[in-house]
């Protein structure tokens, strides 16, 4: 008996890419199909009622179409605002992305850390919890940027990016007052994982700055293996499959990104 039930990973865009990459290298026979909400695409801009009433009714339509064995929310976004409610409403593990404030302050020398991540994410409770639980020895300064997700999308669709604009966004964190002082910058949305080059250039060309980028996505691997430990996966996990909410030009441009994530099959949802 194999049991061929895929792993769902969800985000607004290409962000979960970060996440996704990770926990293939561990479970490379598990199959995965991914979803990204092109028709809600951004999710960092809006309301938090908005994303409450989006997330958890889309996530229970995926689950009952692609019947995954397992569901993660590969968006800190979406994790932060409604995460307790895709739980209670799915009967099935969910598994979410939140910003890694704890390893971020496990590290930090100088005891001052940035927090990277949508508008969004970045003025959540949840981000206020974390800080306190984890970090209260640390000066934590936050910064909510719209430009570096599109900047994501735009590298993963083969164009070429302007690096002043990282440059723009990464100072929008460290150029707040103590903001000197950060040697480690959270990278709190999916997104920026993906163009952490380009933002380790940009603290190069703000003085030579030498700072420490940590996000979630091998955590989250070693957590969705752990959760999957002992489960049975078929022979051969097939091509993955990417789901976009809507169709259009911008889906073909990230086909050769995707399927470099071993996601060769694109669909409309
Ligand atoms: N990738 C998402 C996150 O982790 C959000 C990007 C967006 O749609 O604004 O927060």
């Amino acid at each position: 008996m194999t049991d061929a039930r895929p792993i769902l990973f969800f985000d607004s865009g290409v962000g979960g890419l970060s996440v996704l990459g990770p926990t293939r290298a561990l479970l490379p026979r598990a199959p995965f199909i991914y979803v990204a909400d092109s028709a809600g695409f951004p999710y960092g801009t809006k309301s938090e009622a908005e994303i409450a009433a989006r997330v958890p009714a889309l996530l229970g339509r995926l689950a009952e179409r692609y019947r995954p064995r397992l569901i993660v929310i590969a968006c800190n976004t979406a994790s932060t605002i409604a995460l307790a409610a895709v739980r209670s409403a799915l009967d099935l593990g969910v598994v979410g992305t939140v910003p890694a404030i704890k390893p971020a302050a496990a590290i930090s020398v100088t005891r001052a850390i940035g927090v990277l991540g949508t508008s969004a994410t970045v003025r959540q409770p949840y981000v206020d919890d974390l800080t306190a639980r984890f970090a209260g020895d640390c000066l934590v300064l936050r910064y909510g940027s719209a430009e570096l997700v599109e900047l994501a999308e735009a590298k993963l669709r083969g164009e070429a990016t302007d690096p002043a604009r990282y440059a723009a966004a990464l100072q929008g964190l460290l150029g707040q007052p103590g903001g000197e002082r950060i040697d480690t910058v959270v990278l709190a949305c999916t997104h920026f994982p993906l163009v952490e080059a380009e933002l380790t250039a940009a603290a190069q060309s703000l003085g030579g700055r030498a700072i420490r980028f940590v996000d979630g996505g091998a955590g989250i691997a070693r957590r969705v293996a752990a959760l999957t430990q002992g489960q049975e996966w078929p022979d051969d996990p097939g091509a993955g499959r990417a789901v976009f909410t809507r169709g259009g030009g911008d889906v073909d441009a990230l086909a050769p990104a995707l399927a470099s994530y071993g996601l060769n099959r694109l669909e409309p949802f």
